[in-house]
């Protein structure tokens, strides 16, 4: 984010609402171009109380992804992906949500640990925000990391329609990892009907098979196609024909090039948004050194060619700016980048080389995969016994569209009960042919296996992809935050589908 970008001041509350009205684009607090793509970045205002408050309007607008395809999106503050909100951790963030919309919606701040009422789950920690209604989100901001934020009411719609945006929590205690620029990159999937559909992101390829996984279903991308793909995975008949792919709201060409100076080191914030596809991120001619998952920083940097991303996942990355010239930071699934997934990364006093063409696939790539990260214990510790859980995720045959925990779709699934204090073990054992990032509300959690491997030194995540054909992950956290918590698969048809439990923790 450029610092340059974004103003600050501050204002009582009262001057501030005022001030900002609730009218044209809605945009409090001080909204500014940001370095990341043109992303709005949003730096509050702090009030009085220490308090940064912001005001977020939800509307439908017209939103350009490129030339020639338009749709009618949902978007915070008019502007796709919402803009982007930058506090400090510990911070008191006050969101003042103001629904134009002409249904109801509500916010889940993804990663952090706010209070259960502020989650933005409708039936369970709120009603929903009804349209013309208004709703105070408030709550500190923690931990720190590469958060982000999205509507939680009818996900599959809102969320395809544009309802998302990133939330960067800086941390008090400084950087782990050194860094002179950095860029948020929001990625996301669309149906718009206006290109042939990509094919549907089936066994995933974030967890312990890594290139293998990769390699079957960036073959059957590329040589079976979504007919057959479908058939094999048994996809569903109802999912939304994905056909273009976006990075910051734009499909290329209208993706707004990245520029680095030689000698910088880069850092990359990657979120994906994405209701069905995992995106496989490479920059041609350059290593990704990841430093997060989800926003959690790891012991040392990993270096690999590309980042597979699932569905609501987050990765950090450095980049040594060493190469100088132009190239593309882009997707290798096959089909992404030519369906807008790629953007231009351009040296200063390179702007008129001419990248290389990307290439489809990731034969010969050495690819993220959970096993290789260490991740440093950032969570609270555990004080009461060890409870331990076993879920099983299946649906999806035939192209249905049941997706199971135990047997049993939401709310008959059975919930995860247990004390504050508790260290709480879950099994996660996938037994469909997709792949599942199942998300945990109000407290992230460590990653201890994969797919029969113990990680020496667990992840630490939010959101753990668990890979079809029998993949499995167990995870476990200190279970510090009470109330009724939503653990979900976040490919929202899944989610529709039934695949999700409450975890309930007790005082
Ligand atoms: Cu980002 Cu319930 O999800
Ligand atoms: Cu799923």
């Amino acid at each position: 984010m450029d610092g340059a970008a974004l103003i600050r001041g501050a204002v009582g509350r009262r001057a501030f609402i005022q001030r900002a009205g609730w009218v044209g684009l809605g945009a409090v607090g001080v909204i500014g171009r940001g370095g990341s793509l043109g992303l709005g970045a949003i730096r509050p205002a702090a009030a009085a109380a220490g308090v940064r408050e912001i005001l977020l309007e939800t509307r439908q607008v017209k939103w350009e992804l490129a030339p020639g395809r338009s749709i009618t999106a949902m978007a915070y503050n008019g502007r796709v992906p919402g803009p982007e909100i930058r506090v400090k951790e510990g911070e008191r963030l006050r969101v003042v949500l103001k629904n134009s919309l002409d249904e109801p919606t509500t916010i889940h701040w993804h990663g952090m640990d706010v209070p259960n009422s502020m989650d933005g789950v409708p039936g369970i920690t709120q009603e929903p925000v009804p349209a013309g209604g208004t709703f105070i989100y408030e709550f500190e901001a923690r931990p720190a990391g590469t958060r982000w934020y999205h509507t939680h009411f009818q996900e599959h719609r809102q969320m395809d329609l544009g309802l998302v945006a990133p939330l960067i929590i800086e941390p008090v205690g400084g950087e782990p990892f050194r860094f002179d620029r950095e860029h948020t990159l929001v990625l996301d999937d669309w149906a718009t009907g206006t290109g042939p559909a990509l094919p549907a992101t089936r066994e995933g390829v974030a967890g312990g098979r890594g290139e293998m996984g990769g390699m079957m279903s960036g073959m059957r991308g590329g040589m079976m196609g979504r007919g057959m793909g479908g058939m094999m995975g048994g996809g569903s008949q109802n999912m939304p024909a994905y056909d273009t792919m976006t990075i910051n709201g734009k499909a290329y060409p209208a993706t707004e090039p990245l520029r680095v100076r030689k000698g910088e080191r880069v850092r990359l914030r990657l979120i994906n948004a994405s209701a069905d596809h995992t995106h496989v991120m490479r920059l041609s001619g350059h290593q990704l050194r990841v430093t997060h998952t989800d926003g959690n920083p790891l012991v040392e940097g990993v270096a690999v060619d590309a980042v597979p991303i699932a569905p609501s996942e987050r990765y950090d990355v450095l980049v040594n700016a060493d190469r100088p010239g132009a190239w593309w930071l882009y997707c290798t699934q096959p089909g992404h980048a030519a369906a807008g997934e790629k953007v231009l990364v351009t040296y200063d006093g390179r702007e008129a080389r001419k990248p290389e063409a990307v290439t489809d696939g990731i034969a010969g790539l050495h690819l993220w995969h959970y096993a290789l990260g260490q991740g440093r214990n950032v969570l609270p510790a555990a004080s009461g016994i060890v409870r331990s859980f076993s879920q099983t995720l299946s649906g999806g045959m035939m192209g249905s569209d049941a997706w199971t925990i135990n047997g049993k779709q939401y709310p008959s699934t059975d919930p995860i009960a247990v004390k504050r204090g508790e260290r709480v073990r879950v099994r996660l054992g996938n037994m469909s042919m997709e792949a599942h990032p199942m998300h945990l509300h109000g407290q992230s959690f460590a990653v201890l296996g994969v797919n029969g491997q113990r990680l020496a030194r667990p992840l630490i995540k939010d959101s753990v992809d668990v890979e079809g054909h029998m993949g499995a992950v167990e995870i476990e956290f200190a279970a510090h935050n009470t109330g009724d918590w939503f653990f979900h698969c976040h490919k929202p048809m899944h989610m529709e589908g039934g695949m999700i439990t409450l975890v309930k923790i007790a005082e």
